[in-house]
């Protein structure tokens, strides 16, 4: 582990599979005629392959000590499942990482202790007990040192603006506050690295100014975080860098200034053609100014599909795209040229809006 890193993720894969529904017995029974034996049909149903969502494929980066490095993309796009996997809620199909120089698989419990994590949708606090009293038992939980768990508690109160409210019922808190409360209590252990899974998501715009204020001053602190975020803006101002992810994979990964620079310059080139290209898109993301490649089923119900391709020479590019499609053996049947703005080349990247 290089020493100036304090998260590396190095092909992180996962893999959900969703088996079809057991039956009910009494159906089970009568469809196999009451005797209790399996008929075969069944049992073939059992063999089926299983409904696969891979949900992270293969992501490696690295997140410098002290950065703020947002996740970005659309619901769906695997963020939350490689947060759960770097916090050891969810293990890896394959691949692995090390936060704070642990690996996620062997030295789960180190790499507990070093982080904190706060999910968007905030389920770990106790609603039936103050703010305080859920930090003193979450300080307790996490071994706090007892002597100076008060002090703590105070400072992070303090620090998250919730002094005032500290002996008020959780259930009485706004969002806001229980997002606050949710970060104090990530901090109790003073760890050196801090997850945020959509942290503004739900506020209100003043609420997650606040926010964004309150993970700057986590990261002069000298905390090293990374945040998940489907809002471009949000990543923009926050992040020292940005990785772009979408389908589980990250598609651009840079500071945002020079995220924006590099995106400027791109343009997007469509083409319909009649069959799946696979065959040409390893070969469309070698050559030298193209930037992405990225291909779909067309949604116009025709079984045609959609070549994308990101170039910063549309000209160059669009001849060889030609070429290498009728080599192939597909046709071409249709072609656009998009000259995008950057929330264009955004939504041309991740295939779909950010926005809700
Ligand atoms: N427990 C699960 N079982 C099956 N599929 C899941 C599970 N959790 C997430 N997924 C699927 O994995 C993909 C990525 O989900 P997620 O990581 O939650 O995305 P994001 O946080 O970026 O919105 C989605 O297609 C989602 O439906
Ligand atoms: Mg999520």
């Amino acid at each position: 582990m290089n020493a100036v890193n304090s998260i590396e993720v190095e092909d992180l894969r996962r893999v959900f599979t969703r088996r079809a529904p057991r039956k009910p017995p009494w159906r089970r029974r009568r469809e196999s005629g009451g005797n209790g034996t399996m008929p075969a049909s069944n049992c073939n149903l059992l063999n089926d392959q299983p409904n696969a969502t891979v949900a992270v494929d293969g992501i490696s980066f690295a997140i410098r000590s002290g950065e703020i490095f947002g996740l970005l993309g659309p619901n769906g796009a695997g963020k939350t499942t490689t947060i759960k996997m770097l916090c050891t809620l969810l293990e890896p199909t394959s691949g692995t990482a090390r936060v704070a120089g642990y690996d996620i698989l062997r030295e789960p419990a180190r790499v507990r202790g070093s982080m904190g994590t706060v999910f968007s949708s905030e389920r770990s606090l106790y609603w039936k007990l103050t703010g305080r009293e859920n930090l003193e038992y979450f300080a307790a939980l996490y071994h706090v040192e007892p002597s100076s768990t008060a002090s703590r508690i105070d400072y992070l109160l303090g620090k998250m603006d919730l002094q005032a409210k500290s002996n008020e019922l959780v259930e009485r808190y706004s969002t806001g506050m229980r997002q606050r409360l949710a970060i104090a209590r990530a901090l109790l252990a003073d760890p050196r690295v801090v997850l945020l899974d959509e942290p503004t998501a739900g506020l209100d715009p003043q609420s997650a100014r606040n926010l964004r204020d309150t993970v700057r001053s986590l990261s002069d602190e000298g905390h090293t975080i990374l945040l998940t975020t489907h809002y471009m803006a949000e990543a923009d101002e926050l992040c020292d860098r940005i990785a772009i992810i979408d389908h589980g994979r990250i598609i651009a990964l840079d500071s945002p200034a020079s995220l924006k620079a590099s995106l400027e310059e791109i343009h997007s080139l469509e083409v319909e053609v009649d069959k799946a290209p696979d065959g040409v898109l390893d070969e469309l993301r070698s050559l030298p100014l193209v930037r992405g490649v990225e291909s779909h089923t067309s949604d116009n119900g025709l079984d045609t599909w959609i070549i994308r391709v990101l170039t910063e020479d549309t000209r160059q590019t669009l001849d060889t795209l030609l070429d290498l499609v009728r080599a192939s053996g597909d046709r071409v049947l249709n072609m656009r040229v998009n000259e995008p703005t950057l929330e264009d080349v955004f939504i041309a990247l991740t295939g779909k809006s950010l926005r809700d």
